[in-house]
């Protein structure tokens, strides 16, 4: 049966007191709503259209490479309005829409699927992922009527017995397409908010004798966030959930609360992750690492056997048992080799560093090829920037930079070369030779007498 789905993004997110639309929250460094539209491919759900208003630029933005659709919310007269407004969507569609608030981002694929087969299978016109509360507020409560559906209440507008109802509803639902778009002509805004509830379509599917069913999910998937406490919680449980699947495939976390890895890194077997670590976006980390605490690595990859220790590295790659740190800065566009050394306070950007390297201390290397077995002495510079400028310095193999020189770009220096400390190279050093480029020491005898500046 074809299957669509609509995510609904449109409103401001009040309670976030934020400039930020609240589906751009992120958990675990990733926006609610890229969480959501993940959860939905991975459940077979392709066709995917957005309601967007609030913030609509940004929800665009950010979602610009999942290849989904949008609809527009002009105004934010409540979520059944906000479906009125996919209605283009719908058009001539038949079969089944998932639609998902965008502010629930912890339901599993499963889930989904388990949620689509239970609309299927039981023949229902609509199916609500329900679950059950010990303090339910806030939510829509589920009033049920022969173990189906009857409706749902919103809190504002329950009574005092309706208040009691544990059962919620989760915001994320199966609907037959056409009974759907039938109902939405007859949804009102006479309730407690004034707004177009989705919820009402429940009673109008009944009253024209059709069934909706509910499915218990554990309220670990379906928490919807409202306010930043509800973020936190939310980031909470899906890091341990994330750092549980890591630890199941064989990593070590020495304190898995207090590691922060984002839900699309990878990360191989015997790696040791030391606390307070937060390894974000694409990165994957392999087998055999050591990230000592305090490292922030994001976009990157790490490959076996490195070991990073209080060091920021962003959009790189570094190789096999290249050690990098403590306090070393690799920004992005850089690629480091293998059996390097990158040591303290040495930052490098968009540069090629080749294998057995080593920038030990103190240097600034910035777009720059750097060939293999080179030595870099502390506090080497690579000057790439005239003010106006950038320009790019080529070194060769077996090059030793000696301590305190600088490198003028554009510059290039040959394999097998040596450049005395302290030099400042602003020509071709050419291979096999030693460049020195500093003036020569000179001993001016009694000068101290001479000035009368014996102590
Ligand atoms: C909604 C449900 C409630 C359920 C809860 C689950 C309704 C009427 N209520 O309440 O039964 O228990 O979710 O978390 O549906 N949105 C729009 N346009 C609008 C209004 C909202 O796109 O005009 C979007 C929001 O951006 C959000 C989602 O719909 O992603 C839910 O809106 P929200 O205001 O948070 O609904 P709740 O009050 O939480
Ligand atoms: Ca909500």
């Amino acid at each position: 049966m074809y299957k669509c789905a609509i995510i609904l993004a449109a409103g401001k997110g009040k309670r976030m007191k934020s400039t930020l639309p609240k589906v751009l929250h992120k958990v675990c460094g990733k926006e609610m709503v890229n969480h959501v539209i993940d959860t939905m491919r991975a459940s077979d759900l392709s066709d995917i259209n957005i309601v967007i208003g609030n913030g609509s630029d940004d929800v665009k933005e950010s979602t610009k490479f999942t290849d989904v659709t949008y609809s527009f919310q002009d105004k934010q007269l409540g979520t059944g309005h906000a479906i009125m407004c996919a209605k283009e969507f719908l058009k001539h569609k038949k079969g089944i829409v998932a639609i998902f608030n965008g502010d629930v981002p912890l339901m599993r694929e499963d889930t989904v699927r388990r949620l689509i087969n239970t609309h299927q299978d039981n023949g229902y016109q609509c199916t609500v992922a329900t679950s059950i509360l010990e303090d339910p507020t806030g939510y829509g409560r589920i009033i049920r009527k022969d173990g189906l559906v009857d409706r749902i209440v919103e809190h504002k507008d329950c009574n005092k017995e309706q208040l009691n109802t544990k059962e919620i509803n989760a915001g994320i639902y199966c609907f037959d397409i056409e009974s759907l778009v039938k109902g939405l002509d007859k949804l009102t805004n006479n309730n407690a908010q004034g707004e177009y509830y989705l919820t009402d379509i429940v009673e109008i599917l009944k009253d024209n004798g059709k069934t909706v069913g509910a499915m218990v999910v554990d309220y670990e998937e379906t928490m919807g966030v409202n306010s930043r406490v509800d973020l936190a919680e939310v980031e909470k449980i899906l890091r341990n959930r994330i750092n549980k699947i890591h630890l199941d495939n064989g990593v070590t976390f020495i304190n898995p609360e207090n590691t922060y890895i984002g839900s699309d890194v990878q990360i191989g077997r015997d790696t040791i992750i030391y606390p307070n670590n937060t390894i974000e976006g694409t990165t994957v980390i392999k087998e055999n690492c050591i990230i000592h605490s305090n490292c922030r690595i994001k976009d990157s990859t790490i490959e076996s056997g490195v070991s990073v220790d209080n060091s920021v590295i962003l959009e790189s790659t570094v190789g096999e048992n290249t050690t990098v740190g403590p306090f070393a800065y690799i920004r992005p566009e850089t690629t480091i080799g293998k059996h390097a050394r990158i040591g303290d306070f040495v930052e490098i950007k968009k540069s090629i560093i080749g294998d057995n390297t080593k920038v030990s201390h103190l240097t600034y290397i910035g777009d720059a090829e750097v060939g293999e077995n080179c030595n870099f002495g502390c506090g080497t510079v690579v000057v790439n920037y005239d003010g106006k400028g950038k320009y790019k310095t080529r070194i060769g193999n077996n090059a030793f930079v000696g301590c305190n020189s600088n490198l003028v770009s554009p510059v290039e220096i040959d394999d097998n070369t040596y450049i005395a400390a302290g030099s400042t190279i602003t020509d071709h050093v050419t291979k096999g030779s030693l460049a020195i480029a500093r003036a020569r020491q000179k001993n001016i005898e009694g000068w101290v007498n001479k000035k009368g500046m014996k102590k």
